[in-house]
């Protein structure tokens, strides 16, 4: 193995403080980020500050993607004039409760995400650059498969901060980029309310696999 740097020993340092402080999440953590965390229909007329957007994202950019590709964009739609360009697009079952909601994501990939390589692994400045541009038909399963990763990692940042998050997918998304991305090879994947959710919006919990009935011990 190579020499670690300066770099590589503090991130590792960074791990090992972090250990001797917590091992695992306790039950209340669990609670908000997966028992009782539900998917929201309506919205509690509290806002949402910048700030707490921001540390959504700070929390989501951590997390893995192949080659650390980072592909997700997101447009944060909050003021009504941005709405109004939203609003068309929706499927109408989805209009009322995304126009309520105090703030709308945008969540894209983009398709020309091997343009930051040099950015995101300048250990490797043209690996995936040169990778792409080889295998162009990759560029979509990539971009596809590493953004929604990112989206789901944005759906549990959002409930990390005592947000709540109303994903859907049920709009034109060819309109969505037209209306949002514009010029760039950004490509609309879903959209996201987030706000404090009212809980009567909530549906009936749907059933969930068992364990038995999907996963093998092998
Ligand atoms: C990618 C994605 C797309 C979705 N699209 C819609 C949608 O268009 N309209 C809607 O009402 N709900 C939509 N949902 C919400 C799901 O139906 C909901 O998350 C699922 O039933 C689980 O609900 P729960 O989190 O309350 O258990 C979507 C969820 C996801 C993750």
């Amino acid at each position: 193995m190579d020499a670690k740097d300066e770099l590589d020993l503090k991130a590792q340092e960074l791990i090992k403080e972090a250990r001797s402080r917590v091992t695992e999440l306790d039950e209340t953590a669990k609670l908000l980020l997966f028992k009782a965390a539900r998917s929201f229909n309506g919205w509690k007329e509290k806002t949402v500050s910048d700030d707490q957007l921001r540390e959504v994202y700070d929390l989501l950019k951590l997390c893995p993607t192949s080659a650390n590709v980072c592909p997700i964009r997101i447009k944060f739609i909050c003021s009504k004039t941005a709405k109004k360009l939203l609003q068309p697009i929706l499927f109408e079952a989805n209009r009322a409760k995304t126009m309520d909601a105090p703030v709308v994501a945008i969540l894209g990939n983009d398709h020309a995400f091997f343009e930051h390589n040099s950015f995101l692994a300048p250990h490797k400045p043209q690996g995936i650059a040169d990778r792409m541009q080889e295998n162009p038909q990759l560029v979509a399963p990539w971009a596809n498969l590493n953004g929604t990763l990112q989206a789901a990692y944005f759906i549990m940042a959002v409930r990390a901060v005592g947000l709540d998050a109303g994903p859907m997918q049920g709009l034109d998304k060819e309109a969505a980029d037209r209306a949002f991305w514009e010029g760039t090879e950004v490509k609309t994947n879903f959209i996201c309310s987030v706000g404090y959710g009212d809980e009567t919006t909530v549906f009936k919990k749907l059933p969930r696999f068992e364990f038995d009935q999907v996963c093998e011990f092998l």
